[in-house]
């Protein structure tokens, strides 16, 4: 694979720029991974002074400032000013790229400038054997998604095209998937015999913190369901990839999401925090979710009838990604003078801040009496995801050319065909207290047991 000769970056005076894109580039730098020209476009009309100062307020926000490295990050960063609807932009961008051969253009810009940019690039000639990078919201439901993806395809083939999810980019993640490969023991209990229930939370303490606008426009589910977590639950739910090459990962979450039946609306609670109206950017009387807990399907020899819920929102109880897989109970504990039922087993694959792989298994407790307590083994304890930040690895991997870390196109339409009666208004709102575990409708969802909540956080759910 053919690493790229130039990384152009549309939105570079942005908030993803700011945040994300600026760190993780110092991060490659540093590492000695990144040494091609940088050329950042936008439409700001600053100076370069001026732009360096960006770069500058953006490390020293997110990134940990390193003066060597900012110095050598600053020398391949070239400035091009301008519109993008302007033609004239990208014949300055031309000129910029001085005849490199395989450059990657990142859009780090809104989904409705997509085509304009990239019909503009094909007409000066800067998509010839090219690579572009694009965020997500990677459309609104399978249509809108067909259409960018057919913009894309106007002058980029599938293999030139990297849609990030940067939950792909996570250690946790990708620790996930290693322990699912990497342990024989697992393999005999990883299906419907043995394994009673998947749970998927992903819950954030905060709101959506000057974010309403867009939020508004998006909701729970198509913000982080209709691609983070569907694509936790490929990983957790694929078969082992086989054969050479880069799709075998990728062929394998397809695969899941195939057999998925799209989730109907009475396995769906939809719920909005209270205050959530308040906030700028939303309106009064929205409906928008902040929090989505459902429950899916997986038709395939080694899932069917075990259910997959997930939960996703804000203003929860606290901040905390997890993947909680329930085993079948153990028969009986007659025999062992246990009365009551035994605790089941589980895996818990703690993903967001904290990583930690651990099994919950029962033990007697000392004593006379034959009675069980439950211990807990842990596999990996780490206090704060270690490694690459997920931007420093992904982009580190479009420039080199590796796919293997992003969505192809088919997993973003099956993506949509699963989601695609439940979005919108297809089921009703309902309004929760902040701080606590989303609506009540939600624990009547899941039924015996309950949910799983993270850090031993076991507050009931609330109507607000
Ligand atoms: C983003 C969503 O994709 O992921 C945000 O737009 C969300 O709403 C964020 O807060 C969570 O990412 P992380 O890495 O902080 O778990």
């Amino acid at each position: 694979m053919e690493s790229s000769d130039a990384l152009v970056f549309f939105g570079a005076t942005g908030n993803l720029a700011h945040k994300k894109i600026f760190p993780a580039l110092a991060a490659l730098v540093s590492r000695g991974k990144l040494n091609i020209p940088i050329i950042a476009v936008s439409r700001s009309g600053d100076t370069h002074e001026q732009f360096l100062e960006r770069i500058r307020a953006s490390l020293d926000d997110h990134g940990g400032f390193d003066e060597k490295v900012f110095t050598q990050l600053t020398a391949l960063v070239r400035q091009v000013d301008g519109d993008y609807a302007d033609i004239a932009t990208f014949r300055k961008l031309k000129k910029e790229l001085k005849g490199a051969r395989r450059p990657i253009h990142y859009l780090a810009i809104p989904p409705s400038l997509f085509e304009t940019v990239i019909d503009s690039l094909a007409e000066v000639g800067c998509a010839e054997n090219a690579r572009v990078i694009v965020e997500k919201p990677f459309g609104r439901d399978l249509a809108s998604a067909r259409e960018l993806n057919a913009a894309l395809h106007k002058a980029f083939d599938e293999s030139s095209v990297f849609r990030i999810d940067h939950y792909l980019g996570k250690e946790a993640i990708l620790g996930l998937s290693y322990f699912r490969f990497a342990n024989t023991f697992l393999e005999p209990i990883w299906n419907r015999l043995y394994v009673k229930s998947v749970q998927i939370t992903m819950a954030e303490n905060f709101g959506v913190e000057g974010r309403g606008a867009f939020y508004e426009e998006v909701g729970a589910l198509r913000d982080v369901v209709q691609n983070h977590m569907l694509q936790v639950l490929a990983m957790v739910a694929m078969e082992p990839p086989s054969g050479r090459g880069t799709e075998g990962l990728r062929d394998e979450k397809v695969k899941v999401l195939r057999a998925m039946p799209p989730i109907c609306p009475t396995d769906v609670v939809r719920g909005q925090y209270e205050g959530y109206r308040n906030e700028p950017g939303v309106k009064p009387e929205s409906t928008t979710e902040t929090f989505v807990a459902l429950k899916a399907q997986i038709d395939t020899w080694r899932w069917s009838g075990v259910p997959f819920y997930i939960r996703a929102g804000k203003g929860l109880a606290t901040t905390a990604t997890e993947v909680f897989v329930e085993l079948q109970n153990p028969p009986t504990g007659v025999q062992l003078g246990q009365t009551g039922p035994m605790s089941t087993n589980s895996l818990l694959f703690k993903l967001s801040p904290d990583v930690s792989i651990s099994l919950a298994a029962n033990v007697k407790a000392p004593g006379e009496e034959m009675a069980g307590r439950t211990v807990e083994l842990a596999f990996n304890d780490l206090p704060s995801a270690d490694g690459l930040d997920p931007y420093e690895r992904l982009l580190g991997d479009a420039i080199d050319g590796d796919t293997t870390l992003f969505t192809r196109e088919d997993f973003v339409d099956e993506a949509w065909k699963v989601v695609a009666n439940v979005l919108g208004d297809a089921t009703a709102v309902h309004p929760y207290f902040r701080d606590g575990w989303g609506p009540e409708a939600a624990d009547r969802l899941i039924g015996e047991g309950g949910w799983h909540n993270p850090n031993g956080h076991n507050t009931k759910t609330q109507e607000g």
